[in-house]
């Protein structure tokens, strides 16, 4: 299914103030992938993921999400196919309770009640989060927001779902509900992370950033084993592939 494909050519981005973000990244993903973007702090992984749903402009190259490039015209069409979930979940909350924000993309959607009430509910099963209904939003955990604001995008059924550093602040069992769903997601993932083993668990396809540019492109697990890569761009093998640090096996 075309709708799905993420195609990224020459992409190129430069903040004011003049640091080179992206340098030239070019990539396809088709449907049903599921891609880790790893990289060092600064490598350009989130700014690479702000443009797959046009919140940055490219100063050079392009996006094409399914059959369109994203331009002005297309991005609403755009911000429906692509789900995107912030680095920092304080970014997506802003409604009094988590019923409201979890319903606030349906509700701009126009849809019937019974059909909000049904994705909303749907959605924050399924990040196990139906308990914190009623509650707002600024009062949960950091883990109980990240699930909060992975619903909100769920509740829309994006064909693409893109996150930026999911795993972060989450505790062990959190982290665990976060595996299983993302493996469970059917459709195409693009998830930007420093959680290796996670991404060992989740993504057959891995993308290493460095300074901007595609380091590598590949298989997860042949990435994972080129200690020289890994090396040159400051990452480290996930813990789950080291040594055992007492008998060394
Ligand atoms: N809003 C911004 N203004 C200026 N520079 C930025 C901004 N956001 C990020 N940068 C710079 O762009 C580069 C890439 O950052 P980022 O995409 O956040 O990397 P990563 O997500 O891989 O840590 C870094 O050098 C960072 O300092
Ligand atoms: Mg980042």
């Amino acid at each position: 299914m075309s709708h799905h494909l993420v195609e990224v050519k020459d992409l190129k981005h430069t903040y004011p103030g003049g640091t080179e973000a992206l340098r030239g990244v070019s990539f396809r993903i088709t449907h049903g992938e599921a891609v880790g973007i790893v990289g060092a702090n600064g490598a350009g992984k989130s700014t690479l993921l702000l443009h797959l749903n046009g919140c940055l402009a490219p100063a050079g190259g392009s996006v094409r999400i399914g059959d369109y490039p994203l331009t002005k015209e297309t991005l609403a069409g755009v911000r429906r196919t692509v789900g995107m979930v912030f680095q920092d979940p304080d970014d997506q909350l802003f409604m009094p309770t988590v019923y409201e924000d979890v319903a606030f993309g349906p509700l701009n959607l126009g849809l019937p009640p019974g059909e909000i009430e049904a994705r909303v509910m749907r959605a924050l099963e399924t990040v196990g989060a139906a308990h914190l209904r009623d509650r707002p939003p600024y009062r949960l955990s950091g883990g109980e927001k990240r699930a909060v604001a992975i619903a909100a995008v769920l509740a829309m059924l994006p064909d693409i779902l893109v996150l930026d550093e999911p795993s972060s602040n989450l505790d062990l069992k959190s982290r665990r509900q976060l595996i299983g769903l993302l493996k469970g997601f059917k459709h195409t993932r693009i998830i930007a992370t420093h959680d290796l083993d996670m991404i060992l668990d989740v993504c057959e396809r891995t993308i290493v950033l460095h300074e901007g540019r595609v380091a590598a492109d590949g298989p997860t697990t042949e990435i994972f084993n080129d200690e020289e890569l890994l090396r040159r761009s400051h990452l480290e093998k996930p813990l789950r592939m080291q040594a055992c640090p007492v008998c060394g096996k």
